[in-house]
């Protein structure tokens, strides 16, 4: 594997390890891997071609030749711009049902580690540290508690001019989280030598720069 420059930063649903991620990566020049845009993206191509969240060797073709362009921040799927669509809660729950599926991790896996270049790089999923980047330099556990966690999923659906309801967003994202941690392949938990970082009352500005000091020390 690459010797290169990594911060993995994983974390339940709606802990801000995307927003964190990506301002971390914008300060110090890092690329950046959105790990669960790749099995949203999965979850998607699936669902357009009629392939159920659970054939698991299916699935696992349709993550290898997912024919996906990273462009800025759009996302596009076979010439179509996704960047929305993938976000959708119906998506995530299909995303974690695929990413219980070992062979649909594997079909994955060099394509995360395909984002690490000689620049550095940040990745942001639920496994990065633990499984995808285990001699990544810095890892960072992100977390907050269930009810912070559900409000900031709300207020960026409303952001967005979606409809809302929080009591669905706070089961939503519990029987999602409770798979990922449950699932026998890469489970969602703090790998050994992660920093944990609770920012349930902490603000983005707060969180970045907790993990830009840390990022300093171990420089
Ligand atoms: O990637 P993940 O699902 O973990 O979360 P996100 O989409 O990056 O963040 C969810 C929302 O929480 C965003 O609107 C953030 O601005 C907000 N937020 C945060 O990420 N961190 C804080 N400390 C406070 C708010
Ligand atoms: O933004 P949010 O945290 O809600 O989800 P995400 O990071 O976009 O990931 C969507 C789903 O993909 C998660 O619920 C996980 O089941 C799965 N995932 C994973 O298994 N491993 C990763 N490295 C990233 C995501």
């Amino acid at each position: 594997m690459s010797q290169s420059l990594v911060i993995a930063i994983d974390g339940p649903s709606a802990s801000g390890k995307g927003t964190v991620a990506q301002l971390v990566a914008k300060c110090l020049g890092f690329a950046y891997l959105d790990s669960g845009a790749l099995y949203r993206l999965t979850a998607l191509a699936a669902k357009q071609q009629g392939v159920a969240w659970s054939d698991e060797v299916a699935v696992s073709e349709v993550a290898s030749a997912l024919d996906v362009e990273f462009i800025g921040e759009r996302i596009v799927l076979a010439g179509a711009d996704v960047s929305l669509g993938i976000r959708a809660e119906e998506i995530g729950s299909g995303a974690s049902q695929v990413a219980a599926l070992p062979m649909v991790r594997a079909a994955l896996l060099q394509r995360q580690r395909e984002f690490s270049t000689m620049c550095g790089l940040v990745a942001d999923g639920r496994d990065m540290a633990s499984f995808v980047f285990p001699a990544a330099q810095l890892k960072v556990f992100l977390t907050a508690s269930a009810e912070v966690r559900a409000e900031r999923r709300y207020k960026q659906l409303i952001g967005r001019g979606e409809k809302a309801d929080l009591a669905l967003i706070t089961s939503d994202l519990q029987s999602r989280d409770d798979r990922d941690r449950q699932r026998t392949v890469a489970p969602l938990a703090q790998a050994h030598d992660a920093f944990l970082l609770e920012t349930s009352n902490l603000s983005v500005d707060e969180a970045v720069t907790q993990v830009l000091s840390w990022w300093r020390a171990r420089r």
